[in-house]
This record gives structure tokens, sequence and C-alpha cells, in this order.
């Protein structure tokens, strides 16, 4: 059933241009939510600064991310929007939540040893970060976190932290589940057998702003082969053709090929200019509301302090909540 009357948070992270795997991974979802429940969401820039990032990109970088919220149909009218950094109780409860935290979790998640690994010095900020992402998401007592796959573990300590708290301090917060995407998992196109991310290079990804004629270039080039052999979980195809169908309406081309695929006979050069297609028509509202905003960054930063003044209200409140359970008077 589709959620009603929940809370529910969600984040991206500011760095860098967003994605087909970020929109269906997560944002699409976030619009359609907005309608009959209670919605936060949030440019985590305290989150994208636990690698090494350049200062001065960061203003436009947060802003971009703020107008592609919008772009993709978020109503600030009905949801909350805001930079994490605008309301200071997120990290005040993570330095809370850091205490009753064990390490040994943090040291366990995939996404730590992933960025870890690529780095000389691992900043602390680093290992804490899913500790924050857990008051993110509780100091709103938020139920439903609209996330990626990628995500899931993040989810799950953020639900032991809660626990823990509980336990510790008496009954408190809920316990956040994630909320699943049609895709969760939006795989490359040149490499199948990764997640689509913007690391990998441009020819991985469709970004959200990339122009007709480049869509149809690196859907052209996409890798459709079974990935040597490891199953359908991997193949290039798959992954293409659950794109087509989570973005074309209509049922009964979606079996035609459905049933092309299975039976090994798909024509990828009559099905990809279709997909190609049905990607351009999904972005091109996109693209255009977000020209319009780019125009009026000022309307932008206005919505963003609306957003943090009511984030604060109720962050404030927890935090005060958090503080007198924990003897901090
Ligand atoms: P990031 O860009 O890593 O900050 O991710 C922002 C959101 O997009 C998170 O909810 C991720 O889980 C989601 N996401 C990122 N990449 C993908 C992908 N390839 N498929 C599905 N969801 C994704
Ligand atoms: N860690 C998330 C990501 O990499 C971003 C994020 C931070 C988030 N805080 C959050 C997502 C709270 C959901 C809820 O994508």
């Amino acid at each position: 059933m589709f959620p009603k009357n929940k809370v529910i948070f969600s984040g991206i992270k500011p760095t860098g241009e967003l994605h087909l795997g970020n929109y269906l991974g997560t944002l699409k979802n976030w619009a359609a939510l907005q309608e009959q429940n209670k919605c936060f969401f949030s440019v985590v820039d305290y989150h994208a600064i636990t690698v090494p990032y350049d200062p001065k990109e960061m203003p436009r970088q947060v802003l971009d991310i703020a107008i592609d919220f919008l772009a993709t149909g978020i109503n600030p009218e009905k949801s909350v929007i805001f930079v994490q950094s605008h309301v200071p109780e997120h990290t005040e409860l993570a330095w809370l939540l850091n205490t009753i935290t064990p390490v040994a979790e943090l040291e366990r998640m995939t996404q730590f040893k992933d960025k870890a690994s690529e780095q000389q010095t691992v900043g602390a900020g680093l290992l804490n970060y899913p500790v924050l992402m857990a008051a993110d998401i509780l100091i709103y007592h938020a139920e439903l976190v609209p996330v990626g796959e990628d995500q899931y573990q993040h989810l799950e300590l953020a639900r032991l932290i809660a626990r823990k708290f509980n336990n510790a301090f008496g009954e408190y917060f809920t316990e956040p589940k994630a909320y699943e995407a049609p895709v969760p998992r939006v795989m490359s196109l040149l490499e199948p057998t990764k997640k689509m991310s913007k690391s990998a290079g441009a020819g991985h990804c469709i970004f959200l702003a990339d122009e007709p004629e480049i869509i149809r270039k690196k859907i052209a080039k996409a890798v459709t082969d079974e990935g040597g052999g490891m199953g359908e979980h991997i193949s290039g195809g798959r992954n293409l053709l659950q794109l087509f169908k989570v973005l074309s309406g209509d049922k009964v081309l979606k079996q035609q090929l459905d049933d092309q695929y299975r039976a090994g006979e798909l024509k990828y050069s009559e099905f990809k200019p279709l997909l190609a297609e049905a990607i351009i028509k999904l972005l091109e509202p996109i693209q255009e509301k977000r020209k319009e905003l780019m125009s009026k960054p000022k309307e932008v930063e206005k919505i963003l302090r609306s957003g943090r003044d009511q984030a604060r209200l109720i962050a404030g409140k927890t935090l005060a909540e958090v503080k007198e359970k924990m003897g901090l008077t």
C-alpha cells in the first residue's frame, strides 16, 4: 500500500550532477510521497565534506541539488526542503548518538570500507557518517526513508541506534524503515555489474541534465551482454529493459520486449532507440524547470530559508527532549 500520513525524511549529498540512478532510486518517489505524508528533504552538505572536496564549488553544488529537488517536482508548499548545515541540531544530536554507537558497527559499513580504501588518511567524519545520517532521520521521528539500495545498511544502523537509545534512556525514537524504489539499484551503462555512479565516469551514467543527442549516444554504447555469465541479475540488457519498464506506460510493448528478452531474441538495435526516447521524454520537463529555476537563485534561497525555519522548530524540540532524557538539562 502506498504510504499515507507518515513522516518521511531523505537526503542527497551535493557532490556533483544527479543521474538516472538517483532519480529512479529515490527522487522519483519523493514527489509522489509528499502528497499524503509529512516530508523532509535535505541537501546533506555535512555528509559531502567527509571526503576531499573543493570549498569554492560547494555553494553552487548545494544550490544545484536544491534546484534538482524542485525541478523533479518537490513542492515547497507540501514538503520541507532545506540544507543540512542550516539546521545545527542535526550535528548536536549526532554527537549524542555517537556516544551509544559501537565503533565496530561503523567500521563494518560497506560504504565506509569502500571510501576509506580510496584515501590515504581517513577522516573520523567518514567513519561517523552513518551516525549523522541516523540523526538526520531520527530528529524528525521519520518512519520511512526513500533511498536506493546502497543506503539500506546505513538505515539498518539507524534502527539499531534508535533501539540502543530507547533501551538506555526510555522508549522515544521511532525505528525508521527504507522505502524501496521501483529500481533500487540502477546499473552502470558500461559496466552493468556495478551500480550507476558518477564516480565511474560520464559514459556510465545518464545525467538528469544530459541533452537528447548525448542520451541517444550513451544508450547506443550501453553494454547489453550477460556480464560474464553470472546470471540475469547483472545483465546489461536486463538493466536497460528494467529502465524501459519504469519509464514507459505501454503495457503491451513492455510485455513484448520482455518476452523477446527472455527468449534471447531482443533486437537491441530496435530497442535502444525506444529506450533513449523514453528517457529524453522523462527528462525534458525536468530540464525545462531546471533552466527556469537557475535564473532565479534568490527564489530558491528563500525556499531553503523557509525550510530551515520549519525544520528547526521540530529538530529543536526533539533535541531538547533527548537532552532531558540523557540528563543534560
Ligand atoms: P548519492 O548520489 O550517492 O548521494 O545518492 C543519492 C541517492 O540516490 C541515495 O538514496 C542512493 O541510494 C540513490 N542512488 C545512487 N545511485 C543509485 C543507483 N545506481 N541506483 C539506485 N539508487 C541510487
Ligand atoms: N547517505 C546518503 C547517501 O549517500 C545521504 C543521506 C544523508 C541520507 N543523510 C540521510 C539519506 C538521511 C537518507 C536519510 O545517499
